[in-house]
């Protein structure tokens, strides 16, 4: 690459080019962010990236002079989305032929110089680790006509040290690690995102601490699984407790963690801080034993239930969520049935369920995807319609407790109500009163459906 080995976030002018900073620049950045919240956090470290430079983020895609897609990879229809959109971004760039397009993140990682040559729209390719770049990738295509492509994976890039920049609002994400070495036989992400890697606990904690300052009330902290997470030997739980000791007003969330290394020592230190939220999310993926070897998921039904039990045992009333994926190669009825059954016995209080999506590259698009897309769809939606059921069932159970919320703003379907969420993750509606956004609230629970809890403020 023409400018590797410039000295990137330094203002001044180290190699006689132009520089563009907050005081020579005036362009304006738009950016779509598809996929996980990992992803939403990468925006934020983008935007952060750029603004050093000088750009500004704009909201108005025609009133942009940059166009970004920060793209997931995970599944076949997420990458399907992006071409739609890249298909849309052809006519608006006709109409500004001076706007820059690039696709970030995974999708880029994942197709590199392919995704620019078939799509002719496409003037950068940045993947996830390569950030630090933008700014100069940018700037040489306005001064050279270059395309710009970055794609290469780190194995020490953590971003540690730049600060997101992040939406208003009472809760933020902070990435604590990136990458994932479990190399599930499905999953694209340890392609896309590279080497396990882990940030600082001490400017993690700073963070959170900065972050309370400013009035932030949650934050979750996110990695593909942070269960991996290692500074130094101090381990996840360590780095959980640390937080949740220097911040005790700050309520603390995280996610994913990966049954494997799920340990007691963190559900322990989970039960432990009443500033920890009891709620884990914790994909099983399947209930057949088969299927999850293979998955390499490492684990068995029996061990994912005991880690469940014991949180439970610790945590009464700990919230659960998971991800299934229906239809994986040779999943038979049998199988499918395990799945069900499993669900029943874990008592999810949500799940994210996917139909399987051969990925190129991973161990599992070498097996026949033998799975008819019928049977996918109708093992889907039986895995739904029972999640909805046990999900109502267990929401229906709550009406008449007491509750401590945190208001996180307006109710989508009228200004007149609130919507919050409980320690244990489930979102709550109550009429708005004189609260605000960032507020705790104890409320009385009403009524429920299987996504949503209605309640009324405890008069005190
Ligand atoms: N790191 C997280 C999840 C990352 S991807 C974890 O380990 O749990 C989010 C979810 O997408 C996965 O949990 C899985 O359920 C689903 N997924 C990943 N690859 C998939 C594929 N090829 N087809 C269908 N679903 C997939
Ligand atoms: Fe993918 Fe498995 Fe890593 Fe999760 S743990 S990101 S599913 S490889
Ligand atoms: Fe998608 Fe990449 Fe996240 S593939 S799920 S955006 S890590």
């Amino acid at each position: 690459m023409a400018f590797e080995g410039l000295i990137i976030n330094n203002n001044e002018t180290q190699t006689g080019r132009k520089n563009y900073n907050k005081h020579t620049n005036d362009k304006k950045v738009y950016i779509e962010t598809y996929g996980c919240q990992m992803n939403l956090s990468d925006t934020e470290i983008i935007l952060s990236v750029l603004s050093e430079y000088g750009y500004n983020e704009t909201t108005d895609i025609n009133d942009s002079d940059v166009i970004f897609l920060n793209t997931c990879s995970v599944r076949e229809n997420a990458e399907k989305k992006i071409y739609n959109r890249l298909k849309q971004l052809k006519s608006i760039k006709r109409g500004n032929p001076g706007s820059v397009v690039g696709v970030l993140g995974c999708m880029a990682e994942r197709l590199k110089k392919d995704l620019l040559e078939k799509e002719k729209v496409v003037d950068l390719i940045v993947g996830p680790d390569e950030y630090r770049k933008l700014p100069h990738l940018i700037e040489n295509l306005y001064e050279t006509g270059e395309k710009g492509i970055a794609v290469k994976l780190s194995r020490d890039e953590t971003y540690d040290d730049i600060v997101p920049v992040r939406k208003e609002g009472v809760t933020a994400w902070i990435s604590v690690m990136r990458g994932c070495d479990k190399f599930c036989t499905f999953c694209v992400v340890p392609f896309t995102r590279g080497r396990e890697r882990s940030r600082k606990v001490q400017s993690i904690v700073s963070e959170a601490k900065t972050l309370f300052d400013e009035g932030i009330k949650e934050v979750t902290l996110l990695g593909q699984n942070v269960n991996s997470f290692n500074d130094e030997g101090s381990d996840f739980a360590d780095l959980l407790k640390a937080a949740a000791k220097a911040v005790p007003g700050m309520r603390i969330r995280y996610a994913t963690s990966h049954p494997y290394d799920c340990s007691r020592k963190l559900l322990d230190t989970m039960a432990e801080y009443d500033n920890i939220c009891n709620y884990i999310h914790l994909p099983v993926q399947s209930g057949s034993e088969r299927v999850l070897k293979l998955m390499n998921r490492l684990y068995s039904v029996g061990h994912y239930l005991e880690v469940l039990n014991y949180a439970k045992s610790i945590m009464p009333g700990v919230g659960l969520s998971t991800d299934i994926i229906t239809g994986f190669p040779t999943e038979t009825e049998d199988d499918h049935k395990m799945t069900l059954e499993l669900m029943e016995n874990a008592g999810y209080d949500s799940a994210y369920t996917f139909a399987y999506s051969p990925r190129e590259n991973t161990k599992s698009y070498r097996m026949e995807d033998d799975i008819p897309k019928e049977v996918k769809t109708r093992r889907l939606s039986e895995i739904i319609e029972l999640q909805r059921k046990m999900s109502s069932k267990i929401n229906r159970s709550l009406a008449g407790k007491t509750m401590e919320i945190l208001i996180e703003g307006r109710s989508k379907k009228s200004d007149d109500f609130l919507m919050g969420r409980t320690d244990c993750n489930k979102s709550v509606i109550i009429p708005a009163k004189n609260n605000r956004p960032g507020d705790f609230v104890k409320v009385r629970i009403l009524k429920s459906n299987s996504a949503t809890l209605f309640a009324e403020q405890e008069e005190d």
